[in-house]
């Protein structure tokens, strides 16, 4: 399972960043991957409210946002960390929030819908100075409107009041434990899903149509990977139209090859379709070979053809495996 951080402060050794850590380390510790984006660092322009993404579903600033989308899209669980600045979070933080309005309107402009929005979390940390009964407020409702925007759901919020200089979260009787804690809570069930790999030849058409059907129908009890024996360079775009038919959304999806998955990630069962002579194998993995023929150079009804019976295939397989 993935947890992606999102680290707000600018502070070298602040506060946020001390809980942070204590939240991934634990997600670490309990076998979760993890990556953190110091969103202090990063050259994300704030959003010029130009519409473009509501027309064609991209932001077109190219800056390091454009590398966070995918990061997004596949996180299991986002952890959105800042102190509070002015009852909001911090401009660098707020200025990447906005620009998560591109996935906000692949959802409610063009009305596609991210396979993971389903059982996605997110989850706030937030530090303040003062001891205001309404301090996270702000923060918190911004939060909401950005989990639903990545398609995560709210989780809930650890909060610290009462915390100013560098290092005080360290001096907090339970701050960084309650993190650890939360961690733990939170990434439980992931952990526990089945591990499931589809695997075609180039991972641009059918293989990332399954594991697409398979994280919207299941992701909550499966982890689903996709793989190609020989990877294409970028997903078919025929194949995201017709997924885009099914109001499925595909963005941000790269082909990669078997050989990219975690050494350590063996799957419980293994999906073949057409990944000819070059099929891995895992011992011990139910595995199945899905008679599916290569739509790539055939024409858009044929993709159709193909994306359904990649549904019907899945569903059944959803149901077998399931449990
Ligand atoms: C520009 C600025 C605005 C701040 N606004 C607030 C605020 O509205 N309420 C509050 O309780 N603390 C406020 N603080 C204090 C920080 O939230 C506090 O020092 C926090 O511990 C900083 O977290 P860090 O160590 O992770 O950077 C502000 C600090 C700065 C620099």
């Amino acid at each position: 399972m993935f947890v992606l951080g999102l680290q707000g402060s600018p502070r070298p050794k602040g506060n946020t960043r001390a809980l942070l850590s204590a939240f991934l380390d634990e997600v670490e510790r309990l076998g979760g991957r993890v990556t953190t984006l110091d969103v202090t660092k990063m050259k994300v322009m704030p959003c010029k409210g130009c519409g473009a993404c509501e027309r064609k579903g991209y932001c077109p600033q190219d800056d390091d946002m454009q590398a966070a989308y995918p990061l997004l899209r596949e996180a299991d669980l986002v952890v959105l960390a800042t102190p509070i600045y002015f009852y909001g979070p911090t401009a660098q933080m707020k200025a990447f929030i906005d620009r998560s309005q591109a996935l906000w309107s692949r959802k409610y402009a063009l009305d596609l819908e991210d396979p993971g929005r389903k059982w996605r979390k997110g989850f706030l940390l937030a530090v303040g100075a003062t001891k205001g009964k309404n301090l996270f407020d702000g923060t918190n409702l911004t939060a909401r409107y950005f989990f639903d925007a990545i398609g995560a759901g709210f989780e809930g919020t650890l909060g610290y009041r009462h915390l100013e200089k560098m290092g005080d979260i360290e001096k907090h009787p339970t701050a960084l434990a309650e993190a650890r804690e939360k961690a733990g809570e939170l990434i439980t069930p992931f952990l526990k899903r089945k591990k499931v790999l589809f695997v075609c030849r180039e991972n641009a058409c059918r293989s990332q149509m399954a594991a697409a059907f398979a994280r919207q129908m299941a992701g909550d009890r499966f982890e689903v990977e996709s793989a190609g024996s020989a990877p294409a360079e970028k997903v078919n775009p025929m194949m995201e139209k017709v997924m885009a038919e099914k109001g499925i959304d595909m963005a941000y999806l790269k082909p990669s090859a078997i050989s990219d998955l975690p050494d350590d990630w063996q799957p419980d069962a293994l999906v073949s379709m057409g990944c000819e002579d070059a099929c891995p194998s895992f011992p011990g993995a139910v595995t199945e070979e899905w008679d599916l023929p290569d739509p790539s150079k055939e024409s858009l009804d044929f993709m159709r053809n193909v994306r359904d019976q990649v549904e019907k295939r899945v569903k059944g397989f959803v149901s077998e495996f399931g449990g």
